[in-house]
């Protein structure tokens, strides 16, 4: 029940401990936020052979984690977060990098697709980056924007959005679009942009 209730966006303050009970395995597979956005990435994106680049992955990277166990065709993840904890090791397919994502980020060009669950201020690198380097990308919003993350998204919704959205239309080569993981209790908006 308790695992439950900090699944919810609603509910935890600090996406640290979501991760713990995550990695512990304490939260209930169908309710499970990493999962909801995994079904999103996989519902709009063939994952096989592709690289990926994981922006705001978080002190447990457990996106990317659960992204490799469920796929065993994904190619290689790159996660980036000054948060990541310094017990959690690279392997052939994960490798983490302890500092912030930035537009000039030298894996880009062997990357396939950008993504994020809910990178804060990384959400802004990650957009530009993706866009000026015609890649994909899935990136589900949180706080941050121009003003980095000292407003909430519920205050500055329409301008928090409509900044990203302008950001992402840029590129005349992929199409954007948006979902919600509303069905997990988390109203954020999800953008993410296809090749055509
Ligand atoms: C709300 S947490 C989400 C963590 C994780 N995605 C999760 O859902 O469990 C946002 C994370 O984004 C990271 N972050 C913010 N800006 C970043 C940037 N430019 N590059 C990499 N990480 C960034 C923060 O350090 C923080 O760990």
């Amino acid at each position: 029940m308790l695992a439950q209730a900090w699944n919810s966006k609603t509910y935890y303050n600090d996406e640290l401990v979501r991760e713990i009970y995550d990695e512990l395995g304490l939260i209930p597979e169908e309710n499970n936020i990493y999962n909801s956005f995994i079904d999103l990435l996989e519902d709009n994106f063939d994952l096989d052979g592709k690289n990926i680049i994981e922006v705001g992955g978080g002190h447990i990277p457990r996106l990317s984690k659960r992204l490799l166990t469920s796929n065993e065709n994904i190619g290689v993840i790159r996660v980036y977060d000054p948060k990541l904890s310094r017990y959690e090791k690279n392997t052939s397919r994960l490798k983490l990098y302890h500092h912030e994502f930035t537009e000039n980020c030298s894996h880009i060009e062997g990357t396939d697709l950008l993504i994020g669950l809910m990178p804060c201020s990384g959400t802004y690198a990650l957009v530009k980056s993706a866009v000026d380097n015609e890649k994909e990308f899935m990136v589900a919003l949180c706080e941050g924007g121009y003003n980095d993350d000292i407003y909430d998204y519920e205050d500055k919704k329409e301008l928090w959005l409509e900044s990203i959205l302008t950001l992402a239309k840029k590129s005349g080569k992929i199409g954007v679009d948006y979902d919600t993981l509303a069905k997990y209790d988390d109203d954020y908006p999800v953008i993410y942009s296809k090749k055509r």
